[in-house]
């Protein structure tokens, strides 16, 4: 297996939408992914994911814009002609067919021998844990080993690409987390490039060498999950990414990689933040802050939710602003129950800045 790189120039996709008017589903996307490297497109339902990765597969003509995979552009060849391979939702596997033939049945249509075929078969349902399977319908399955078996039947043609389209919504929680590790790790093995699509940000974190966020057809930020979690471009990445809180400051001070902002009434030093003047926003992960009964800006607890890892309090500021902190490890430290006084300690090196 060879992996390619993939690169999106400048891709439009328009549909029609009812009453003469049009939907611009994917709106000017510029990405380059590297060979053997997994990228997620994350974002809110009806951002463009699907339509951009329906391009890529051919299943959906651009409206403008070019699509390369190596060094050949295939913008306009048949699904068929290209060389991905793609996993859906819908695990969209034959009934009547055993889990051997359904994983085998992409090789038909290739040149390969009856021998080799079952060989590859052999080889790929024992890397995605399905041994001993073979001769089972998919009926007899659970779903976690029905998206095992999609996986192998997009594996097995030894794509160029894999495509990945929400693949493990219809799985409870602790089965999407294990099936989101065996993917990552056999994409890993393979050192096949692919591009997965989700909604789901802790998917996205999880398996990701770079996650590309979109929003309305456009792409927000483009950057490893560290960096789009502690560096977010804009406040509806910050947002989308995890828990934040927004707090108003002000930029009082900027000197080479250090800013000074005044927030809560007190002023702190961050640094590798964006260069702003004036009214900005201080993002702050609830985990960049804590409580104590000792020193810090007093504040009242207003609530918390005991989270067994963590505990979550909004407190109220002497502005009257409110702000979530989130305590990990909550039964090695002092606890605090609504309506008591404590104080909010914030570390400056975990907090971003961002415009106003
Ligand atoms: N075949 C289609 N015809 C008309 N509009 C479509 C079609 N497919 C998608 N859209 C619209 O394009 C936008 C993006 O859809 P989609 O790519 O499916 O988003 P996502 O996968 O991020 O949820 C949505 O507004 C959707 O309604
Ligand atoms: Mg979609």
């Amino acid at each position: 297996m060879c992996a390619q790189r993939v690169e999106l120039r400048q891709l439009v996709k328009i549909f029609p939408a009812p009453g003469g008017s049009e939907v611009r589903a994917v709106d000017g996307i510029d990405l380059v992914i590297e060979p053997g490297q997994m990228v997620t497109f994350l974002g809110p339902s009806g951002c463009g994911k699907t339509t951009t990765l329906r391009m890529v597969a051919g299943f959906e003509m651009p409206t403008a814009g070019e699509i390369r995979i190596g060094n050949e552009d295939v913008s306009t060849k048949a699904p068929n002609e290209r060389d991905t391979a793609m996993v859906f939702q819908s695990y969209a596997l034959f009934p009547h067919m055993t889990v051997e033939e359904n994983i085998g049945y992409g090789l038909r249509f290739r040149k390969v021998s009856r021998k080799e075929s079952q060989e590859r078969v052999e080889r790929i349902m024992s890397l995605v844990g399905l041994e001993g399977m073979q001769r089972r319908a998919p009926g007899q399955l659970s779903g976690g080993q029905q998206q095992r078996v999609a996986l192998a039947r997009a594996l097995v043609v030894e794509p160029q690409v894999l495509l990945f389209d929400e693949p493990l919504s219809n799985l409870d929680a602790k089965l999407r987390e294990q099936m989101r590790e065996e993917i990552r790790r056999v994409q890993q093995r393979l050192k096949i490039t692919a591009i997965y699509v989700t909604h789901d940000q802790s998917e996205a974190m999880a398996l990701s060498d770079k996650i590309v966020v979109m929003h309305q057809g456009k792409i927000e930020q483009v950057g490893s999950p560290q960096e789009i979690y502690q560096r977010p471009a804009s406040k509806f990445v910050a947002d989308f990414i995890g828990k934040v809180n927004f707090v108003p400051c002000q930029v009082v001070k900027r000197q080479d990689q250090e800013t000074v902002v005044e927030a809560f009434g007190q002023s702190f030093t961050i640094y590798n933040v964006p260069r702003l003047d004036g009214e900005a926003v201080l993002v702050v992960r609830p985990e960049a802050m804590s409580l104590s009964s000792g020193e810090g800006i007093p504040v009242r607890v207003e609530s918390t939710v005991y989270l067994g890892s963590a505990m979550e309090y909004r407190v109220v500021l002497p502005n009257g602003e409110r702000v979530t902190i989130n305590e990990s490890n909550p039964n090695l430290s002092k606890l605090f129950s609504p309506d008591t006084e404590a104080f909010l300690q914030l570390d400056p090196h975990a907090s971003h800045l961002l415009p106003a």
